[in-house]
């Protein structure tokens, strides 16, 4: 239910805002009020057209009061300009990071995700928005879902992930499809193992979210894995606090080399990366990528440390999640989050994907919830 406010008090260059449930005042200054009037937006861009700089520092109301039995707060401007009105459900949803989608995190282990596996079913998949965001949602909270009965082509696959977003182009194009046939220059061409990683760790922005969908696996092995770092991370938080720490502050290099087609792609981040609220944002692995930098060798040596107790966490068995991808069964996982990985193989396999951005596929939920009546 939409809270509603009790009483607004002008205090100098703030209003403070009461409200009738129990949750604490909200203080917002009358310049952001000005700035952020309802009526200073383009009606169908949602864009800001008032001057935020034409504002002056000092302003004056001649009127603040709260309206419609607490669901919306009135503003007279002193010296004319248009009026603002401001809905209570409006001021009760401000956040100091609007971007980030409130979800509820839950990280797992690999006990706590055996016969909790999320999923959906592709025929109500493709023909119900709820379903989607069903999809999106299990997503959001335990990184990753998978769509079970999925015809194994790739045309199913591919409208799959256009029920979520449009596909990500990058150096390996965009839908890819392929065997183990080295086309590109990595180990995910080859039939070899493949340790738990992050793709993307050489890209600025690292692809927000992977698609798998296993075409054919006439082979033996191949058997993927998926790991929660989230749950390493609150590990290493609390056993191992100096090591955690230093993953959060050293920015590590990666980088993807293909010579022949003249591609030298680079970028950097700690392999845990905190927002600017201290929470974690996004973990970044991929220690083949890895590219060589050099700290001050005390550091150096615990950085070496730090990596290996990440390493191990990665690879130790109760925090793995197995399970052998067969035609059918489309894998859509947080690349911001879930670390990933495969055994060798030996046969025939054809494994097809795509990546998603992370802010399309936040889109789609945002979007979804609001549909919905929800918070966003
Ligand atoms: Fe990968």
């Amino acid at each position: 239910m939409t809270p509603t406010l009790r009483e607004v008090t002008v205090r100098g260059q703030d209003i403070e805002l009461a409200w009738s449930d129990a949750r604490p005042a909200t203080t917002l200054p009358l310049m952001w009020l000005r700035d952020n009037s309802p009526e200073g937006l383009h009606p169908d861009t949602k864009q800001r057209l008032v001057d935020t700089f034409a504002i002056p520092a000092e302003l004056a109301t001649r009127a603040i009061t709260v309206e419609d039995q607490g669901r919306g707060l009135a503003v007279e401007w002193a010296g004319g300009g248009q009026a603002s009105y401001f809905s209570a459900a409006f001021l009760a949803s401000l956040r100091a990071d609007p971007e980030v989608l409130p979800v509820r995190v839950r990280t797992w282990d690999r006990d706590q995700i055996a016969g909790r596996v999320p999923s959906v079913p592709y025929a109500a998949y493709m023909s119900s928005e709820a379903t989607v965001k069903q999809f999106l949602e299990q997503i959001a909270e335990v990184g990753f879902s998978f769509v079970e009965g999925v015809p194994a082509t790739p045309e199913a696959t591919q409208a799959v992930a256009g029920r979520v977003a449009y596909t990500r182009q990058t150096i390996f194009g965009g839908y890819w499809d392929f065997t183990a046939n080295l086309e590109h220059k990595d180990t995910a061409y080859t039939s070899m193992a493949i340790g738990p990683h992050t793709d993307g760790t050489y890209s600025l922005d690292a692809p927000g979210y992977q698609m798998f969908h296993c075409l054919a696996a006439e082979c033996t092995g191949g058997e993927n894995l998926l790991v929660d770092a989230f749950r390493i991370a609150e590990i290493m938080r609390r056993d191992a606090p100096e090591d955690f720490r230093l993953l959060t502050e050293v920015a590590i290099p990666g980088q993807y080399i293909d010579e022949g087609r003249g591609i030298h792609l680079m970028a950097r981040r700690p392999l845990f990366r905190l927002d600017a609220a201290g929470q974690l944002a996004q973990v970044s692995y991929n220690n083949l990528d890895r590219a060589p930098f050099t700290l001050p060798p005390a550091r150096q040596r615990a950085f070496y440390r730090a990596l290996a107790t990440f390493n191990a966490l990665c690879n130790d068995p109760s925090l793995q999640y197995r399970r052998r991808l067969l035609p059918g069964a489309v894998l859509l996982f947080d690349n911001w989050r879930v670390l990933h990985a495969r055994d060798a193989y030996t046969g025939y396999r054809r494994l097809a994907g795509v990546y998603l951005n992370k802010e399309d596929l936040e889109s789609r939920l945002r979007s979804l919830r609001a549909r919905a009546g929800e918070a966003i």
